[in-house]
């Protein structure tokens, strides 16, 4: 990769990790992401088709992002997802595709996808409770997410963590209990501070359970956790292993401990939308370029300037902050 060529922001930044929202649509309704009733979805003609993304990707490769995750809405309510893993897989320099998913389709669908070359996978679980798990995601499915992560856990996917959405006043009686099967089954399970993404409004500040707490249950409940030392320095998750070597757990701590400074991410909508930062108000319209016939240089362009326009950070912490007008779900996390 010539130097010149790769994506670097003003503030001295390189960017190789894309995410890539294949859909905006899900089968369940986390209150933290989406409105219980009425979501609303964009038209599934103005959804790239995978062509759209894989050329996309290309160009983007080109400028040195080797990295993929394919999030959603739900990824696996997308038709035919193993196919888009193969188009991706075959680009040249894209080393490494990760998926994210609610695990609700994963049972059915994870042979496939192994199949297409997909290996690493996050699962978004909150907690194990069944009752709490309807209360928080409306949909009364998590048999099927743990049958999703026990099928891949025997087909060999590896790294396979989990994602918790770290709400106050919620999930408190699930930390330990979620840390403890990732220990027994070899799972990494990560905690995320609950972000101003939801589709409502509901965000405040004392709704977020700050890692620092989880550590102290986490101390408590199971036993002294022990920062893993040499981590790379873009990935978000602040990383800890138990001081008895079993189990692994990570912070994503964007409120409490926000990781702006490394960040190395673009994100590029269902929709067609690039996006420098999860919370950006401005996004670029690379739909409409992918339609119009521009060519490739255009489209490298458009991807340059983007992420030469990053901001510094969020600014969560500040009363200077305005939440994005998209929720989580139409972004894609
Ligand atoms: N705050 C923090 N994390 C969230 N997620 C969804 N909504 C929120 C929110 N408001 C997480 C889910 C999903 C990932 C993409 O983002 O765990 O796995
Ligand atoms: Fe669906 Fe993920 Fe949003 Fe939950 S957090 S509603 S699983 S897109």
């Amino acid at each position: 990769m010539v130097e010149a060529t790769r994506l670097f922001d003003s503030f001295g930044r390189i960017h190789d990790n894309l995410r890539i929202s294949v859909t905006d649509r899900c089968n369940i309704r986390c209150f933290y992401c989406m409105p219980e009733t009425d979501a609303p979805f964009v038209a599934r003609g103005e959804i790239l088709s995978f062509e759209e993304i894989e050329r996309f990707v290309r160009i983007a490769a080109r400028l040195g992002i080797t990295k993929l995750r394919v999030t959603g809405g739900e990824p696996l309510v997308r038709k035919d997802l193993p196919v888009l893993i193969r188009m991706l897989r075959s680009i040249e320099g894209i080393c490494d595709i990760a998926l994210t998913t609610n695990g609700v389709l994963l049972a059915p669908q994870a042979e496939e996808l192994y199949e297409a070359g997909l290996r690493r996978i996050n699962v978004h679980l909150d907690t194990l409770d069944r009752q709490r798990f309807v209360k928080i995601t409306r949909r009364d499915e998590l048999d099927k997410v743990l049958e999703g992560i026990e099928v891949c856990r025997r087909m060999g996917y590896s790294p396979i963590k989990i994602n918790a959405v770290a709400v106050k006043n919620l999930v408190e009686p699930d930390i330990v209990p979620l840390a403890r099967f990732g220990r027994d089954h070899n799972i990494e399970v990560r905690y995320i501070e609950f972000m101003p993404l939801d589709a409502r409004g509901l965000w405040r500040r004392d709704k977020v359970l700050l890692a620092d707490d989880i550590i102290r249950m986490l101390t408590e409940g199971i036993g002294p956790l022990v920062e893993v030392p040499g981590r790379d320095p873009s990935a978000p998750a602040l990383e800890y292993r138990f001081a008895d070597g079993i189990g692994r757990i990570g912070f994503i701590a964007s409120v409490s401990r926000p990781f702006c400074l490394n960040c190395n991410r673009i994100r590029l909508t269902a929709d067609g939308k690039l996006r420098y930062c999860l919370f950006a108000i401005d996004e670029t319209d690379i739909k409409t370029l992918l339609r119009s016939g521009a060519p490739d240089e255009e489209i490298a362009r458009s991807i340059r300037s983007t992420v030469a326009d990053k901001w510094e950070g969020h600014e969560i912490n500040s009363s200077r902050f305005v939440a994005p007008p998209r929720p989580m779900y139409s972004i894609g996390g």
